[in-house]
């Protein structure tokens, strides 16, 4: 590793590196991934230890501080956190202002970025304790705002949160109950949706999680920056992919149409590529993938959901597309998102709501990784440099003469 700051001083001499994919633009503590094993690690832990031993909540509480909690330090985490699970009741306002039709993730940009009008005690970011209640708040909002999302676009009275039930529970609780109904959150599809949630906490420097790191870095206040990184998340190419996904098995729709969708993802010319595969770090496979994979069959069980056509259509077309030559030689493996809309949807989630529940869950990474950052004295803001390859200097010419 080159520190090209020391390298190079002051001179005016750079790297050229779009996309970034050689170029490490911060020190963090907080996730590993060694992509060419499939590991990923969040403060050391392995990702299938916790997603089999721990809960979401404590992996926020892992996530923030570094340790993993003892029985008091988690009791008063949960309680800070569900202190704050409350919106402003004028947010409500905010919600009704959007067309029914909106996508979730549009409707979440614009409240996310909204709530720095409501906590003006959490602009202060050179406050340690307000950083702390801004992190604090936006893990504990970030639920009832996904939920919120949904139930307006289903036209459903909003559902207020439910502090006795757990993070997950909570959230489904949110999702699902109406008023003139009794809802009782299914432990099985609580722990699968706490699972999800744990998968998706961190993943060191991805699209999302530099946007609110760039966003962060000019001292802008936490909820622009998460607002930044959700709308950073949308994309098809990131987050978005797992609504991308599932869409794409719908239209596959049966085993014997892989090998035409297959020929499609290889052949450049078509734009096509198969939604929920590649990854920029993984060159093997995704340690979330293969926990998912395994949660899909789990929670289809528990829902008496047997052949599953899309889980048929996904595990035939991971074995085809893992046994292809273009595939193998360009390392390209199932990542997190080839099976958990699978899973989204058999508990009942629409497609659009895919991509907020990545967005939910990934909060407390971008706001751990922007405490850090802001936490660091090393910290300056984030200002690529480019390439110019436009004209060269050239004389304004007057309009009656062009
Ligand atoms: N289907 C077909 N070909 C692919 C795919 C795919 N899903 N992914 C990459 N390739 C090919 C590219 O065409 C390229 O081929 P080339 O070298 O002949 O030009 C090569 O593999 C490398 O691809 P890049 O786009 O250069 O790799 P990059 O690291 O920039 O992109 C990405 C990674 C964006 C994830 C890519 O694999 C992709 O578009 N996947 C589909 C979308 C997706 O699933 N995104 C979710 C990622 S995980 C997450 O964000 C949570």
């Amino acid at each position: 590793v080159i520190d090209i700051r020391k390298l190079y001083g002051q001179a005016n001499v750079f790297t050229y590196d779009p996309g970034f994919t050689s170029t490490a633009a911060c020190d963090s503590s907080i996730t590993y991934i060694d992509g060419d094993v499939g590991e990923l690690l969040y403060r050391g832990y392995p990702i299938e230890q916790l997603a089999e031993k721990s809960h979401h909540l404590e992996v926020c509480y892992l996530l923030l501080y570094g340790e993993l909690p003892n029985a008091a330090q988690m009791k008063d985490f949960e309680g800070r956190v569900t202190r704050h699970t409350m919106l402003h009741e004028q947010i409500q306002y905010f919600f009704r202002g959007f067309r029914r039709d909106a996508h979730p993730m549009a409707t979440m940009v614009g409240v996310v970025g909204a709530l720095s009008s409501f906590y003006h005690d959490s602009l202060d970011i050179n406050d340690p304790w307000q950083r702390e209640v801004a992190a604090i708040r936006m893990i504990a909002k970030l639920p009832t705002i996904a939920a919120w999302a949904y139930k307006y676009s289903i036209g459903q009275p909003f559902v207020y949160p439910k502090n006795a039930l757990s993070y997950a529970g909570n959230f489904l609780h949110m999702c699902f109950a109406v008023p003139c109904e009794d809802y009782v959150v299914q432990p099985a599809l609580e722990r699968a949706m706490d699972r999800i949630m744990m998968l998706h906490a961190d993943h060191e420097q991805n699209a999302s999680t530099s946007t609110v790191r760039l966003a962060g870095s000019s001292g802008a206040n936490p909820f622009a920056c998460i607002a930044a990184g959700i709308a950073c998340l949308w994309g098809p190419a990131h987050g978005g992919a797992n609504q991308a996904c599932l869409e794409m098995l719908k239209e596959i729709g049966s085993v014997d149409r892989i090998p035409e969708y297959i020929a499609k993802a290889k052949d450049k010319t078509s734009g096509f590529r198969l939604m929920g595969f590649g990854h920029r770090v993984y060159k093997n496979f995704d340690p979330r993938a293969k926990v998912m994979k395994e949660s899909a069959d789990e929670v289809l069980d528990l829902l008496g959901v047997h052949d599953n056509p899309l889980l048929q259509v996904a595990k035939e077309l991971e074995r085809i597309a893992l046994e292809d030559d273009y595939f193998v030689q360009k390392k390209l493996y199932p990542n997190v998102d080839f099976y958990s809309g699978i899973i989204l949807e058999a508990m009942g989630f629409p497609t659009s709501m895919f991509t907020p529940i990545f967005a939910l869950s990934r909060t407390v990474g971008w706001i751990s990784q922007w405490k850090e950052m802001i936490g660091d004295p090393q910290q300056k803001i984030g200002r690529p440099r480019q390439l110019y390859v436009g004209p060269t200097r050239r004389d304004y010419t007057d309009v009656r003469h062009r």
